[in-house]
C-alpha cells in the first residue's frame, strides 16, 4: 500500500465527491461507524464462504424492479406487423458493389418508439457468399452506431470498386412502393429471406422486420439459452445478457444474434447475422421469424453456405476465429464453490493423485478472496505464503491453477480504515475507469462483497488500470488463467443502490448464500441412502445459514413508466418490454441499469450485451502483458458474437439433474455455431446435490466436451469424482480415452482456431441432407470421427442411438471392441450402457492420432504415439495431426501430418518444423476382412496380431527413433 489510510481518506474525499450525491452525509457516516467495526470482525472470522449473522445485508427492497408485462404475454399489446405502415423506397442508385436508396416513412404510428421519417438503405455484395443490408436513419443524432472497435464489422472482399454480380450466390431484390426486400439464392432461385407483406418498423426504441420461413423449418442459433438446438414454432428468443441459474428457454448469459436456416428441400443452409448489441427479441412462428431490437440500426449479413459447416466457417471467420487454447486446457479441471481454505485445495489435489484420477487444473471460486474482493486473498484462510507454496508445488507437477474473477470492484467504506485499504478501487477511481450515473456520479451496484463499482471498458484508462491490477495480483498469486464470472454485468440490486449506502460496506448479498442444499437428481432416494451418509460430513464443511432470506413481494407494476420519449427514448423502461427472465422482467433486475453511462456517453442500454465481451478482451490483453506470447486461458460466462476469439465458455449455473445434462449437448452446438467451440458445462451439476449415478454418467459425457470441468455450488455435497467409487471407476475409464485422444482433440482445437469449425458436431451438420437427423440433441460427433451416445436418464442400463448412413454409406466401429457394427441407417439401435460405460463409436473412413495417457497433459506429451485407422466400406480412411509447443501465441514451429489409407496401405506425410521426439508405438487398423500374410513398415516386416477384423501392430518404437512423425512412413498389409 503506497498511501497511508489518512491520505487515502482525503483522496476519497476528492475523488468520490460525487459518490455521496443525494445521500445525507452525516447519517451515512454515522451508520458506517457501527457497521465498520462489525465488518472488520466479520472479515477475519467468517471468511467468504458463508454469510455471517452480524454484517449489514443489502436490503431486499433494493432488489425489486418495476414489474413489467412482457410484450409477448400482453394481450392488449399492439402487433407492429399489423399496425405499422412501413416505408417506401425512393432514389435507388446503383453503386459498384450494390445499391443505395432512401426509405420514406409512409405514416408515423409510433408504436413502441418514435418512428424515423427517413432512412438510408445500403446493400453491399461483400463477397460471392456474403451480402450486407444496412439501414440507418438519415439523421443519426441519438442513434447508437456500434463502433467497429467494439465489434468487428465484416468487410468487402477483393476490389471494392467492382463486382461481378453473376458470381454471387445471394441476390437482393426489392419492392419500392411498400418497401420490402428478398434475398434469393441464385443457384436454386429459392427465396431465403423475404419481408414481403410485413412493414419495416424503425423507431428510436423499436426496430422490427419479419421474414417468411418455409413450413417445417429448421432454425438454429439465437443463443444463449437452454433449449433444444431447433427453434421450433412458438419459440421466443430474448437476447439480453442475464445472470440467472439456467432457466429453460429464458435469456441467460450470452447473446448471439445469428440464426442458421437449414433447408432440407433444397439441401442448402444459410445464415443471417444482425450485427447489433441491442436488447432484442426474436419470435419464431410456423412460417415466420420476427426480429425486434430496442435500439441501434439494421446491419444484416447473409452467409450463403451452402452446407451448414460452410455457414459456420463463413460466419465465424467474420466475427473472429476462436482463440487457440493452450494444450493443457484439454486436461481435466476440478472446481467447486466451498474450497474454504488453501488446505482444501491441497487435499483435493492429493486425493486425485491418491485415486489415480488425472487432474490438470485446480480452480478456486470466490472462497479464496478476502471478503469476496477481487485481486485479494483471505489472509487467514488463503494466506499468501501457503498459497504460493501450494502453487509452486502444483506447477512443479505440471498442473495448473485458475481462480475466479468477478466483474465488479468493491467500493470500500471510507470510514473504516481497514476496509478502505483496498487499492483496486482507489486506483480505478483515481483513473476514472468506473461506470457513472447519468448525473456523473459513480454508479454503485451490489455484488458478492457488497456495494461495488463496475469498470468501464470504454474509458480511456481502463486497460492500463486493468493490466496493472492483474500484474500485481499475478506477482503475488501466480495463476495460469482466469475464470471470468458475473460479467453480464450482474448487480444484485436495481439501479445505483449503493449511492449513499456504500458507507455500510462490507455488505452481504440480499439473499441467502450457501444454505443447506436438499435437492437431489430424479430417481435418488435420500432416506435410505448409504451414499448420503458416507458423504454427509463434507456438507458440514461447506454449509452455512443466514438470517436474511428473500421476500417475494415486488413493487407494483407501473406500465405508465413505459411511455415513449424522444431522443434516445425511455432508457430504463422502454415501451416494448422484453420477456427478461428475471422476476419482474425489469431490465435492471440483477443487472447494472440501462442508464449507467460510459465515459464517452454511451449508455449501458445500447451495449449491455457487450459488457462481458469487452471485459474478456481486456483480461485477454492483461494476460498477454503477464505472459507475453502465451495463449491466454480465459473461461468466461457472458459472451457475444466474436467473444470466442478471446475465451472459452462454460454453461453457467445448471442443476444436478438429467435434464441439464441433456441440454448441455444443444448448448454446445449453439456455442459451436456461435464461434465458441471451447465449451463445457458444470459436470455433475452446479445447483443441487449430485449423486453417484448422475455424476458417473456426466463425468463420462463431460470427458468428450472440449472443456471438461466439474463444479458445484456452496452447500451442496462434494462431487469430486473420487467421492464415489463407481464414479471414480467411470471417470478413470473415460479419462483414459480422453487423454489417449489428446492429439486428436488438439488437432480439432487447431482446426477450430483456423477455420471456425466446432469441435462437437451435430448430426445435422455432419449429415445435412438427411432430414431424419434434424434436431438430434442426444448424440454428437467429436470432430468427424467419433460418435458419442451418452446415457441421459436415470435407472437404465441401455441407451438408444441412431447411426446416420449405417450400412448404406457409413460403417461404425465400437471403440471398445473394434467390432464393425451391424447398424441400420435411420433405425434406433439399442446399446448396452451399464454404469461406467459410455457408448462410443468410430466412424469408418477416419484416422485418429493418439498418445499414451499420462497423469497430466505434459506427461502425456512425453509418451509414445499411436494411430487408429478405421477403414470405410471401400477400405479407405484419412486423418490429420497438428502439433506445436502447445502454448505459444505466435507459433514458430508446427507439425502437420496427413494420414491417408487405401489399398492396404497407410501413408503418413509430415511437414513442418516442430519436432515431436516421441516414437510411434502402435497402429490399430479396423475393418480388415482377412488376416494379412504380413505387415510392413517402410518395406520391412513387423510383428502384428489379428483379431475381430482388426490388425494390431505394436512395438514400432524402434522404427521411429527420432520421433513418430519425423519422416514420412508407409505401413502396408
Ligand atoms: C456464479 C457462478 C458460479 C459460481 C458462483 C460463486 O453463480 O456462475 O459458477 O460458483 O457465482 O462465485
Amino acid at each position: 500500500m503506497i498511501f497511508s489510510n489518512l491520505i487515502r481518506n482525503s483522496v476519497i474525499g476528492v475523488g468520490l465527491a460525487s459518490l455521496v450525491v443525494g445521500a445525507p452525509a452525516s447519517s451515512a457516516a454515522s451508520s458506517s461507524a457501527s457497521s465498520a467495526s462489525s465488518s472488520v470482525a466479520s472479515d477475519s472470522a467468517s471468511g467468504s464462504s458463508s454469510q455471517s449473522d452480524s454484517a449489514y445485508t443489502v436490503p431486499n427492497e433494493l432488489t425489486l424492479g418495476v414489474a413489467q408485462v412482457p410484450n409477448i404475454y400482453n394481450e392488449s399489446a399492439v402487433d407492429a406487423n399489423v399496425a405499422a405502415k412501413g416505408y417506401s423506397l425512393v432514389n435507388v442508385t446503383t453503386i459498384p458493389r450494390g445499391l443505395t436508396g432512401i426509405l420514406e416513412l409512409k405514416e408515423a404510428t409510433n408504436i413502441y418508439g418514435y418512428d424515423f421519417e427517413h432512412l438510408n438503405l445500403t446493400v453491399t455484395y461483400q463477397s460471392d457468399t456474403r451480402l450486407n443490408i444496412h439501414i440507418e436513419p438519415t439523421n443519426l443524432t441519438d442513434v447508437f452506431i456500434l463502433p467497429e472497435k467494439l465489434v468487428i464489422k465484416p468487410k468487402v472482399e477483393g476490389d471494392t470498386e467492382s463486382f461481378n454480380f453473376d458470381d454471387s450466390d445471394l441476390v437482393f431484390e426489392y419492392s419500392e412502393k411498400d418497401f420490402s426486400f428478398e434475398v434469393i439464392r441464385s443457384s436454386t432461385g429459392e427465396v431465403l429471406f423475404s419481408t414481403a407483406g410485413n412493414p419495416l418498423v424503425f423507431s428510436n426504441q423499436f426496430i422490427q422486420f419479419n421474414t417468411s420461413l418455409p413450413k417445417g423449418h429448421a432454425i438454429t442459433g439465437l443463443g444463449e439459452s437452454i433449449h433444444g438446438s431447433l427453434n421450433e414454432p412458438g419459440t421466443v428468443k430474448t437476447l439480453y445478457a442475464n445472470d440467472v441459474g439456467d432457466p429453460i428457454d429464458g435469456n441467460i448469459y450470452g447473446v448471439h444474434p445469428v440464426y442458421y436456416d437449414q433447408r432440407y428441400n433444397s439441401n442448402t443452409t444459410h445464415g443471417v447475422y444482425w450485427r447489433t448489441s441491442a436488447i432484442q427479441e426474436v419470435v419464431i412462428g410456423e412460417e415466420s421469424l420476427t426480429w425486434r431490437a430496442l435500439s441501434g440500426v439494421i446491419d444484416l449479413y447473409f452467409f450463403s453456405g451452402p452446407d451448414p459447416k460452410d455457414v459456420i466457417r463463413q460466419y465465424v471467420k467474420e466475427i473472429g476465429l476462436p482463440a487457440f487454447q493452450p494444450y493443457w486446457a484439454l486436461g481435466y479441471h476440478q472446481c467447486r464453490w466451498g474450497y474454504r481454505e488453501i488446505e482444501d485445495l491441497v487435499d483435493v489435489v492429493d486425493n486425485f493423485k491418491k485415486f489415480n484420477i488425472p487432474l490438470e487444473t485446480i480452480w478456486s471460486d470466490i472462497d479464496y478472496m478476502d471478503s469476496y474482493k477481487d485481486f485479494t486473498n483471505d489472509p487467514h484462510r488463503y494466506p499468501t505464503d501457503k498459497y504460493q507454496d501450494f502453487l509452486d508445488e502444483l506447477h512443479n507437477n505440471s498442473q495448473h491453477y485458475v481462480p475466479i474473477f468477478d466483474a465488479a470492484i468493491y467500493v470500500p467504506n471510507p470510514n473504516n480504515a481497514t476496509d478502505n485499504d483496498y487499492e483496486p478501487f482507489h486506483a480505478g477511481n483515481e483513473s476514472d475507469v468506473f461506470l457513472k450515473n447519468p448525473d456523473g456520479s459513480l454508479y454503485i451496484g451490489a455484488v458478492w462483497p457488497g456495494f461495488t463499482a463496475f469498470p468501464d471498458f470504454l474509458a480511456n484508462n481502463t486497460q492500463d488500470y486493468w493490466n496493472q491490477m492483474f500484474k500485481d495480483w499475478h506477482d503475488r498469486i501466480p495463476f495460469d488463467g482466469i475464470w471470468s464470472d458475473m460479467n453480464e454485468v450482474s448487480s444484485f440490486c436495481v439501479g445505483s443502490c449503493g449511492s449513499g449506502r456504500y458507507f455500510e460496506n462490507p455488505a452481504q448479498p440480499p439473499f441467502l448464500v450457501g444454505g443447506e442444499v436438499t435437492q437431489y437428481p430424479t430417481g435418488f432416494n435420500v432416506s435410505n441412502s448409504t451414499e448420503w451418509k458416507s458423504i454427509s460430513s463434507s456438507i458440514a464443511a461447506t454449509a452455512s445459514t443466514s438470517k436474511s432470506s428473500p421476500t417475494s413481494s415486488s413493487s407494483s407494476s407501473i406500465d405508465s413508466m413505459n411511455t415513449l420519449a424522444p431522443g434516445k427514448g425511455n432508457i430504463n423502461y422502454p415501451p416494448y418490454a422484453i420477456n427478461h427472465a428475471q422476476g419482474e422482467h425489469d431490465l435492471a433486475t440483477h443487472a447494472v441499469s440501462p442508464n449507467a453511462t460510459h465515459q464517452d456517453g454511451t449508455l449501458e442500454y445500447d451495449i449491455h450485451n457487450l459488457y462481458g465481451f469487452l471485459q474478456e478482451k481486456a483480461i485477454h490483453e492483461a494476460l498477454l502483458e503477464i505472459f507475453p506470447n502465451k495463449r491466454p486461458f480465459i473461461i468466461a460466462r457472458s459472451t457475444f458474437a466474436g467473444a470466442g476469439a478471446y475465451m472459452g465458455h462454460w454453461g453457467g449455473d445448471n442443476n444436478a439433474d438429467y435434464d441439464m445434462m441433456y441440454f448441455s449437448i444443444p448448448q454446445a452446438f449453439s456455442m459451436g455455431l456461435s464461434g465458441i467451440p471451447f465449451f463445457g458445462v458444470d459436470v455433475c451439476g452446479f445447483n443441487g446435490n449430485s449423486d453417484a449415478e448422475l455424476c458417473s454418467r456426466w463425468m463420462q459425457l463431460g470427458s468428450f466436451f472440449p472443456f471438461y470441468r466439474n463444479h458445484n455450488v456452496l452447500g451442496a455435497i462434494s462431487q469430486e469424482p473420487y467421492v464415489w467409487s463407481s464414479v471414480a471407476d467411470a471417470t478413470r475409464t473415460s479419462m483414459a480415452i480422453r487423454y489417449l485422444l489428446l492429439p486428436y482433440y488438439y488437432t480439432l482445437l487447431h482446426e477450430s482456431h483456423v477455420t471456425g469449425l466446432p469441435i462437437l458436431r451435430s448430426f445435422a451438420w455432419q449429415f445435412p441432407y438427411e432430414k431424419q437427423y434434424k434436431g438430434v440433441d442426444n448424440q454428437f460427433f467429436v470432430g468427424d470421427a467419433l460418435l458419442v451416445t451418452p446415457v441421459l436418464q436415470p435407472g437404465v442400463k441401455k441407451v438408444n442411438g441412431t447411426f446416420p448412413g449405417a450400412n448404406v454409406t457409413e460403417v461404425y466401429y465400437d471403440w471398445y471392441t473394434h467390432e464393425k457394427q451391424n447398424f441400420t441407417d435411420g433405425k434406433n439401435e439399442t446399446l448396452a450402457a451399464p454404469i461406467g460405460h459410455i457408448p462410443l463409436h468410430i466412424r469408418g473412413g477416419n484416422i485418429l492420432p493418439l498418445q499414451e495417457p499420462g497423469y497430466t497433459v505434459a506427461e502425456s506429451r512425453q509418451n509414445p504415439f499411436g494411430l487408429i485407422v478405421a477403414l470405410d466400406n471401400e477400405g479407405k480412411a484419412e486423418g490429420k495431426l497438428y502439433l506445436d509447443d502447445g502454448e505459444s501465441l505466435e507459433i514458430e514451429e508446427s507439425l502437420y501430418v496427413n494420414f491417408v489409407a487405401s489399398k492396404n496401405e497407410l501413408i503418413a506425410s509430415p511437414f513442418g518444423d516442430y519436432n515431436a521426439s516421441q516414437p510411434l508405438a502402435n497402429v490399430t487398423i479396423l475393418g480388415v476382412e482377412h488376416k494379412p500374410k504380413q505387415v510392413q513398415f517402410d518395406g520391412s516386416k513387423v510383428k502384428f496380431s489379428y483379431e475381430n477384423s482388426t490388425i494390431f501392430v505394436t512395438n514400432l518404437e524402434t522404427k521411429t527413433p527420432s520421433g513418430a512423425f519425423a519422416n514420412q512412413f508407409t505401413i502396408s498389409w
